[in-house]
């Protein structure tokens, strides 16, 4: 069931990247696409994020070659991680969506054509099957597509841009926010996510999720960035070493153009 558990410390190259390309989205949709209540998240806030309103994409596509992000994560690990997990919670979504079981449809009717947010939204600590596996399989969908945009070739290090001073003025540099995203993905136990997000009073935080639970269900909460800490992020290039690869993600590999890209 969806863990509630949340841990409170409190973007892909530009010439490479196109989130609605990537996503499916046309661009009159997504200029159009602005949904009431996105779990908890303030019309504003969803309105000026740019995954506020995805369609289920026909397919899934990455925003970089599956070899660009090696040796931090190789080409052997996005074979799993993006084609067969990522691609699973899409197909187990539509498959789940598709069902004509009076059993699945009784829940599952009202979610038809909605977007993954507000399918996410719909079935949020919902306790019936068909609606818990909606929620699980859409956000793990939306999750993924977040994270891959959250990564990009030579990134991480010094961020720039409007997300730059954001750091500094809300955790006072970025040596204290480095730390304290790698010890909010490092610790956050069993699977989940670590998150940098913009809270309703314009500072960041950095958060952890169990599961497949996101910022989306947070209210006032925007996701900037994500780092997925499931074993199956790393545990084909680290084994065990979830710290070496969180660090690796954070120092060669973080977008802060998808960041900033995020503030509007
Ligand atoms: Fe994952």
């Amino acid at each position: 069931m969806p863990n509630k558990k949340i841990s409170t410390e409190a973007e892909a190259n530009p010439n490479q990247f196109n989130r609605r390309e990537f996503l499916g989205i046309s661009a009159a949709t997504a200029a159009v696409a602005v949904i009431g209540e996105i779990g908890g998240m303030s019309e504003a806030a969803a309105a000026s994020a740019p995954f506020s309103s995805t369609p289920i994409p026909a397919e899934l596509k990455l925003p970089w070659a599956d070899t660009a992000l090696a040796p931090t994560i190789t080409a052997n690990t996005l074979s799993f991680h993006y084609g067969k997990h990522h691609k699973g919670y899409l197909t187990n979504l539509k498959a789940l969506l598709a069902s004509t079981d009076p059993l699945v449809t009784k829940y599952t009717k009202k979610l038809q054509g909605k977007t993954l947010e507000e399918i996410i939204a719909a079935t949020y600590n919902k306790k019936d099957p068909s609606s818990l596996s909606a929620y699980r399989n859409a956000a793990q969908v939306w999750n993924h597509s977040f994270y891959w945009n959250s990564l990009k070739p030579n990134g991480g290090g010094m961020p720039t841009g409007a997300i730059a001073t954001l750091i500094n003025s809300s955790f006072g540099d970025y040596t204290a926010f480095r730390t304290k995203l790698i010890a909010a993905a490092v610790g956050q136990f069993g699977t989940g996510w670590a998150w940098v997000v913009l809270d309703s009073k314009k500072k960041l935080q950095i958060i952890s999720t169990g599961d497949a639970d996101s910022p989306l269900t947070i209210k006032g909460l925007t996701p900037l960035l994500t780092i997925d800490v499931w074993e199956h992020a790393y545990y084909l290039d680290y084994q065990n070493g979830r710290s070496a690869h969180v660090t690796a993600v954070v120092d060669k590999l973080l977008n802060w153009d998808f960041a900033n890209t995020n503030l509007g």
